[in-house]
């Protein structure tokens, strides 16, 4: 991976602890920066990312249980950056996201509500605080996702959740420009994740040789590559963006 220097900087990263987040959260410490990792249930995962840090690692990062859908907690987030690092929020990553696989005519109420408040709700409270805290040269990464732009007849809630999110990146990309922030997205095509079960991971890993241009599933690492080129300077003229990393799946 390219070599960024995120110095000075302190990060947050949404769901942090495994798959996709957890690449971005190492990618972001290797970096210099200092980094918030939030984590939702799974204590086992949290632990074992915290064991796998070195001492340099483990004295830049800050891990933290938080749901995201919740405001006073997504506040805190900000707070803590203040409190334990002593400078503000400058490079935040929406990651954290839920899976619900079902069909539509069964999906409940519940159900779609909630992957709304994690996958939508979620970025809407955290993009608000950061554009609150009016720090320029702050930029923002969004993970959105290929269902976003496809549809999804499996996780017609997940898909509608990502498709929004796009649009809100777009909406305070506009209002952050202003501020001297910048607002991007990823969408990301199939990524070897602990989001899928693995007979589902057995399906994809067969089909993305048919359907997949390049033939394969994406890493974690791979994602990650494309979100911290985004925070960085090097993309400094982008806002608004959605970038897809999706080995070709889709191109639009
Ligand atoms: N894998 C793919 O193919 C793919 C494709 C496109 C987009 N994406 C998106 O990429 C992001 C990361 O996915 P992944 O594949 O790495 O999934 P993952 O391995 O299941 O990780 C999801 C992370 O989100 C956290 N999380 C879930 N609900 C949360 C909440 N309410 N508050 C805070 N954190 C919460 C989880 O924490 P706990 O485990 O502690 O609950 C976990 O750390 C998601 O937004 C996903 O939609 C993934």
């Amino acid at each position: 991976m390219v070599n960024y220097d995120f110095s000075g900087h302190v990060a947050l990263v949404t769901g942090g602890t495994k798959g996709i987040g957890r690449s971005i959260a190492l990618a972001l410490l290797g970096s210099g920066a200092q980094v918030l990792v939030t984590y939702s249930r799974d204590q086992n995962s949290a632990g074992i990312f915290q064991d796998s840090l070195n001492s340099q690692q483990t004295a830049a990062m800050l891990l933290l249980q938080s749901d995201v859908s919740d405001p006073t907690e997504t506040k805190r987030l900000f707070q803590e950056s203040l409190a334990r690092f002593g400078k503000p929020l400058t490079l935040v990553v929406n990651n954290a996201g839920i899976l619900q696989q079902g069909d539509f005519l069964q999906l409940d109420e519940q159900s779609w509500d909630r992957t709304l408040e994690v996958n939508l709700k979620g970025p809407f409270l955290i993009g608000q605080e950061l554009l609150r805290s009016d720090v320029a040269g702050a930029s923002m990464v969004n993970i959105s996702s290929v269902g976003g732009q496809t549809g999804g007849p499996k996780a017609p809630d997940y898909s509608a959740s990502k498709a929004g999110l796009i649009s809100l990146t777009r909406s305070m990309a506009r209002l952050g420009a202003p501020l001297g922030i910048r607002v991007n997205a990823v969408a990301p095509g199939w990524i070897q994740t602990d989001i899928f079960t693995p007979s589902q991971l057995q399906d994809l890993q067969k089909e993305a040789s048919k359907v997949i241009p390049l033939g394969r599933m994406g890493t974690p690492d791979e994602v990650a590559k494309s979100v911290l080129w985004l925070l960085s300077d090097e993309s400094s003229y982008l806002t608004g963006h959605c970038l897809n990393v999706n080995g070709g799946l889709y191109f639009g």
